[in-house]
């Protein structure tokens, strides 16, 4: 198969990535060229953030993520990357997370922030997961990790922080809030969540492509990223969604990007004042970071276990 671009422009030039929903065949360089551009027009579109801001980009060293720091820094932002040490030993995976992360600031020349959690709090995730008498500890791991990038944006004068979220992601969360009716997720699923209540403003630039179009941009960009996940992930109900929504897209190209634009488009802002109605939050008594009640849930959990022990 030819580059479509170069064919247009009298050069025969093999593809190396066919995008069946685009209908489009592109070499190496126009591949990289047009989905940057389309990062581009993502933040345009959705008015995720402007030049002069400086983004906190959040990263697991995890393709996806390392791939938008990439991205990002080529598109001219003043990025900084953001790296939460969870302290889990299985598989070294935040050994080598965080190593990846590290060697891969360095190749970029741009600061990598790094919170290790068991130097700040004295506790891996797995520990604080058992402690919180939670059993799901992915949901415990998101609540930290939530918290800790808005703590991070609040310390150091950050607006704005990007995560590496992608369309495989995005919709099989629509699916799954679809199927349940969350109201209230659907509400708040978008690219782009305002910040409000002293939160920062969360976006997800990667949210139109792929998994399969982050993979390719990645290697051939040669990003070092681990292609191991968390040890802790089990087969996540999420995992079926995917499935299932892979399973529509080989038959019906363009499925996940349809149902996810149209919900945004269509769907979505029925659900939206929900988003307006938001609570009223107070500060958190221990670390003064927005919290429904007294004290915040992070802090609630640490409490918690350094009375246990
Ligand atoms: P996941 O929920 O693991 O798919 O991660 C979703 C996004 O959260 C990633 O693309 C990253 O932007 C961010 N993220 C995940 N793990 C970490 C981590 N340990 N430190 C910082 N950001 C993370
Ligand atoms: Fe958080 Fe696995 S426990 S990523
Ligand atoms: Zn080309
Ligand atoms: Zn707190």
């Amino acid at each position: 198969m030819l580059c479509r671009i170069c064919k247009s422009k009298g050069r025969r030039t093999k593809a190396v990535i066919y995008i069946r929903h685009h209908k489009l065949a592109l070499c190496k360089d126009h591949f990289i060229e047009w989905f940057e551009k389309q990062t581009a027009k993502a933040i345009k579109e959705f008015k995720m953030f402007k030049k002069e801001e400086k983004i906190l980009v959040a990263v697991s060293g995890g393709k996806d993520s390392l791939s938008l720091w990439y991205a990002l820094h080529r598109l001219g932002y003043e990025t900084y990357g953001f790296h939460v040490s969870l302290g889990i030993e299985g598989w070294e995976y935040s050994k080598k997370s965080l190593e990846t992360c590290k060697k891969f600031s360095e190749r970029i020349g741009r600061p990598l922030i790094v919170f290790n959690m068991r130097e700040e709090f004295g506790y891996s995730i797995e520990e604080i997961a058992k402690g919180s008498g939670r059993k799901d500890i992915c949901s415990v791991c998101g609540t930290f990790k939530r918290y800790l990038m808005n703590k991070m944006c609040k310390e150091r004068g950050f607006n704005v922080v990007a995560t590496g979220h992608n369309l495989d992601d995005e919709s099989a969360l629509l699916l799954s809030n679809t199927i349940r009716w969350e109201i209230g997720y659907l509400g708040r699923q978008h690219p782009v969540l305002p910040e409000s209540n002293g939160f920062a403003r969360k976006v997800k630039p990667f949210a139109f492509f792929t998994e399969k179009e982050i993979v390719s941009y990645a290697i051939l960009n040669k990003i070092e990223y681990l292609e191991t996940g968390c040890p802790n992930a089990k087969e996540a109900t999420s995992v079926l969604y995917k499935r299932a929504l892979a399973m529509l897209e080989h038959e019906m190209p363009g499925t996940k990007l349809r149902f996810y634009k149209e919900f945004l488009k269509k769907a979505r802002p029925l659900f939206e004042k929900e988003l307006k109605e938001r609570l009223e939050l107070n500060e958190c008594q221990i670390c003064g970071m927005p919290s429904t009640a007294p004290i915040c849930l992070v802090c609630r959990t640490l409490e918690r276990l350094k009375e246990e022990c």
